[in-house]
């Protein structure tokens, strides 16, 4: 079933949780960039008497929800956290099925994304990822190429520290005469060089780690984390991120304005 993502009119329905948290939402204040550590398939799975791989199957329908629902409120770049350099140590059939989900995913939404005029990224060491996939990625990430309203960044055979190191690595091959390298220099070595920092970062199922997860990019990034098990979390709850966000104040390691330290 393709749609069009229009606005947010018709998709929320009048007197529901969700209908009153997005009349709270400042609209100029959102968000540019949300990343998401998506976490608690298994323990969804498990709580519910069903194999982890159902988990993860019911992980990719909130999937599909969060994109939607960023869509639609107008939020620029996505990006999710879905197979780390870490998740293959997990059983071989369970590696498996989280590729064939992906795979799925590409091939059930790809239309869905280029109609709704979104792009697709993909962050994380590519050569490592099984070749049906790199194939879908690739036919999708050409297809989408030109697209606008919203960049849906997954991040795939990923690793923070990895990407940093590549980034080392790649600035060292370089033959010219680099001297010196700042901030600016060095993120345009790392796979996110065309994409903003995340403004927010939201992990699910309660664990208050970063896990390798774009680790020079959160420098400043506002962390949000819910109890709330992956596969259970809907845009009720990508609002309420949103409303938290915006409460906060975001100094970037500076003071809040007009508040000096006036000791006279
Ligand atoms: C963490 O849950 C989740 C993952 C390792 C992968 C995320 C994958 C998906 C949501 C499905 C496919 C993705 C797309 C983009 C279609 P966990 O298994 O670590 O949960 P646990 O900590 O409770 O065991």
């Amino acid at each position: 079933m393709f749609f069009m993502f229009d606005t947010l009119e018709g998709y929320i329905k009048p007197g529901t949780i969700e209908a009153d948290l997005v009349q709270k939402i400042d609209f100029s204040h959102l968000p540019v960039h949300i990343a998401v550590i998506m976490d608690g398939n298994g323990r969804w799975a498990r709580q519910k008497n069903l194999p982890r791989t159902e988990g993860h199957k019911a992980g990719s329908k909130s999937v599909k929800e969060i994109v939607e629902a960023s869509a639609r409120l107008g939020i620029k770049y996505l990006t999710l956290f879905a197979f780390s350099k870490e998740n293959w140590k997990r059983p071989e059939d369970e590696v498996n099925t989280l590729w064939e989900l992906l795979r799925k995913y590409l091939i059930d939404e790809s239309q869905v994304l280029e109609e709704n005029d979104l792009k697709l990224k993909v962050i994380g060491e590519k050569k490592g990822i099984p070749f049906l996939v790199r194939k879908e990625l690739l036919r999708v990430e050409k297809l989408t190429k030109d697209n606008q309203r919203m960049t849906v960044v997954l991040a795939l055979n990923y690793g923070g520290r990895q990407e940093i190191l590549e980034a080392i690595n790649r600035l060292i091959k370089r033959k010219d005469s680099l001297k010196e390298v700042n901030e600016e220099t060095f993120s345009r070595y790392l796979d996110t060089a065309d994409l903003p920092d995340p403004d927010l970062l939201i992990r699910t199922s309660g664990e208050m780690r970063l896990s390798n997860f774009l680790l020079w990019q959160c420098a400043y990034t506002e962390l949000w984390v819910t109890p709330v098990f992956w596969p259970d979390f809907q845009k009720k709850d990508l609002i309420q991120a949103i409303l938290d966000y915006q409460k906060r104040e975001r100094r970037f390691g500076g003071i809040i304005k007009g508040e000096g330290t006036n000791r006279e």
